[in-house]
Order: structure tokens, then sequence, then C-alpha cells
């Protein structure tokens, strides 16, 4: 069985680190890996692959860095042009990028079958190209992961029955397996202590992208930097954004760091108080480590864990309330699968490649 992954930002890669590794495990599937592009500084993409021992992907692309409509049409165009070549069985996308939609759109055109890991998730605003990524991909999708009773839910209410398996969260996997190797030594450089400070990223386009919205968010950190230590890996999106719009005074108290790799991210979550982000993936891992993270958005598609209080959603203007003052509660275990979620979807695939060939 020849299975195309197509990764294209920083995301994607934590996701295929762990499916990568089930695939090795037998010899009678064969992975093609692509990377659109999409991410391409060091520290937003190659370092991953190294703490994560990932293979160099067979193609990367250099797609990067247009307009959503330029970036995903050239994906398309080179993509075809691979799984014309390549001849794949399968090709497998991860949650909501432009990278998936082009992955999904160059499969469907040549009947390819379509394996969407991350299916089924939700969330408000409508237009956000994210949303539109992910519902897209799961309507031409032939195998739909979903890594939450939530997302089985979602796609059952959309009328999606087919191929549909509930498989945990593989980002839960990695978080399993890689940490014994959290990096912490990050503590010590930027002299932190344990629970006394927030760990923060942010980059959606509708936080960062409007100057009046973003300087609303900031204004809020800073008033909750001046009560605890904050630390912002700061997205190239966000620093850009910062620089033009002026609004660097507002984060002096900040600690402003470059994007650390996972690793170094999941040792700093570990031995913060609390999060504050913006970032699908990150909430998420917020809770993996047991921590409360405020989420800057309207919605989530990981509403389980703020229907829980795991987590909360805040607007711009009640982070510093929420992150002071807001109630936390204790933790509660597996809500995204048991850590074998990879296994689950390879397994699936697998299994079902063998018995089409039997036929
Ligand atoms: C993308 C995904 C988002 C995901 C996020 C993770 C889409 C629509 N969005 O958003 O779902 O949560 O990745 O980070 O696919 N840039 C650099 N260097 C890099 C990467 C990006 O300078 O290595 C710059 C780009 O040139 C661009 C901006 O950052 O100007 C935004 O990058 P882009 O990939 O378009 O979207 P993200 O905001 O990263």
């Amino acid at each position: 069985m020849k299975i195309l992954s197509i990764i294209g930002a920083r995301p994607q890669f934590v996701k295929e680190a762990i499916i990568q590794q089930e695939i090795n495990k037998f010899n009678d599937i064969e992975e093609i890996v692509i990377h659109t592009g999409q991410h391409y500084d060091e520290n937003m993409s190659g370092v991953f692959f190294q703490v994560l021992n990932m293979r160099k992907p067979d193609y990367n692309l250099g797609i990067s860095g247009s307009t959503h409509g330029e970036m995903t049409g050239k994906m398309l165009i080179h993509l075809e042009k691979i799984m014309l070549k390549e001849k794949p069985d399968v090709v497998l996308l991860y949650g909501d990028t432009n990278s998936t939609l082009a992955g999904a759109l160059a499969a469907s055109k040549l009947n390819i079958k379509i394996a969407h890991v991350e299916a089924g998730l939700r969330q408000e605003p409508k237009d956000m190209p994210e949303e539109t990524n992910r519902v897209l991909t799961d309507r031409i999708s032939s195998y739909l992961f979903a890594p939450s009773n939530l997302g089985l839910e979602n796609l059952k209410k959309e009328g999606i029955k087919e191929g549909v398996y509930f498989t945990g969260d593989v980002m839960y996997d990695i978080f399993l397996k890689m940490r014994p190797k959290f990096d912490y030594s990050l503590m010590e450089k930027l002299n932190l202590r344990e629970n006394e400070y927030i760990m923060m990223t942010i980059h959606r386009d509708f936080n960062v992208d409007i100057k009046e919205k973003l300087e609303k968010i900031l204004k809020e950190v800073n008033k909750v930097s001046k009560e605890i230590k904050v630390v912002l890996p700061v997205h190239p999106r966000t620093k850009k954004r910062i620089n033009e719009f002026g609004l660097e005074e507002l984060i002096k108290n900040v600690l402003v760091i470059e994007p650390i790799d996972y690793l170094q991210l999941m040792g700093l979550t570990g031995m913060c108080y609390k999060v504050i982000t913006d970032s699908g993936g990150y909430q998420k891992e917020a809770y993996f480590a047991g921590k409360q993270a405020a989420i800057i958005m309207p919605d989530t598609s990981w509403r389980e864990l703020t229907d829980l209080k795991l987590n909360i959603l805040t607007d711009e203007n009640n982070i510093y309330e929420n992150i002071i003052n807001g109630k936390t509660v204790d933790y509660i275990k597996d809500i995204y699968g048991n850590g074998k979620a990879a296994e689950k979807i390879v397994n699936i695939l697998r299994e079902d490649f063998k018995t089409k060939i039997r036929r």
C-alpha cells in the first residue's frame, strides 16, 4: 500500500511525526511525504523534523507567504503532478490548513481516496479559512478520523456516515510518547519559576490582522504581565503585525521569544501557571499538561474542554479577568482517546486495503 502524506504547517509536522512512526512498523506500507513549504522558517519547520525524529520529506514545494487563493492554487498544481507520478492508494491529510485543502482537491480530482486526520471539527466564525478548509476536506474524504466524540456528532449531523471512525487524537499520542523528552532548559535561560508565568501564543488572522483588535488584546496582556510574567513565542504573522501597527510598547513587559520547538514548548507549558492562546492545537496541549487555557476566540472546535471548564473562551476585553480571577477545575483524564490514535488510523487503512485486494 502506498500512502502519500501532505503536510505544510507547524501543527501538521507534529501529527505526521506519530503517524510516520506507526507506518514504519509495517514493511508492506510505503509512505511518500510532501511538504508544501507553507511554513518554511527553520524554527517553524526544520527544527520539528529534527526533534521529532522525522525523515526529510520526499518533496518540498516551497509554496508560502502569498494570498490564500494563490497559495492553495499553486499547491494544487504541484500536488496533482506528484500524485500522477506517485500513484498513491490513499492521500493522508491533517487538520485544516491551506495545505490540507489543496491536497484534498488534488486527490479528489484524480479519484484517489482521501483520509482526513482530525475530521469532524467545527467552529465559529464560519468564514475563518480553517473552517472552510476542514468542512470541504471532510466532504470529499473516504476515511474520516474523528479525534473526539463531538467530531463524530458533527459529521452525523451533516449526514456524513460512511468511513467515519473515532480514533482519538494523534496529538495526545505524541504528547504521551515524547513526554520523557520534554525540554525544560528554557526555564533557566529565561529565569522562570514553576507556576509563576503564563505561556501565550497568538496568530489567528481575526485576532492579529486588525489593528484595533490586536491592540485590545495586547492591552489586556500588558495588564496581566504587570502581575505575572508572560512568555510569548511570537508567530511570524503576529510579529509582522505588531511592528506594522506600532504596538511594541504594549509588550515591553512580555518575554517575547522566537518560535520554539515542540519539546521546548511542552517543557515550558508543563511548568507554567496558565496558558493564553488562539491556537487549536495548543489549547489542547495545555489540557494534556493539566493547565487551563484562556482561548481568545468566539468558539472552539474542542468544545468538550470548555464545556467542562478545563479551558475557557475569552473575548479581547476579558483576558485579564479570566487569567487572573478565573477558576480552575480538577483534571479529567483521557478525553481524546488512549494514546493509540495513530495506531488505529494506520491499522484501519491497512486492513481496508487488504480487504479490497482480496475482493
Ligand atoms: C497556518 C494555518 C493555521 C495554523 C497555523 C499554525 C491556514 C489557513 N492557516 O496559519 O490553521 O493554525 O498555520 O501556525 O493554513 N510565515 C513566516 N515563516 C514561516 C511561516 C509563516 O514568515 O515559517 C509568515 C508567512 O509568510 C505569512 C504569515 O507568516 O506572511 C502567515 O503564514 P501562513 O502559513 O499563511 O498562515 P498561519 O497564520 O501560519
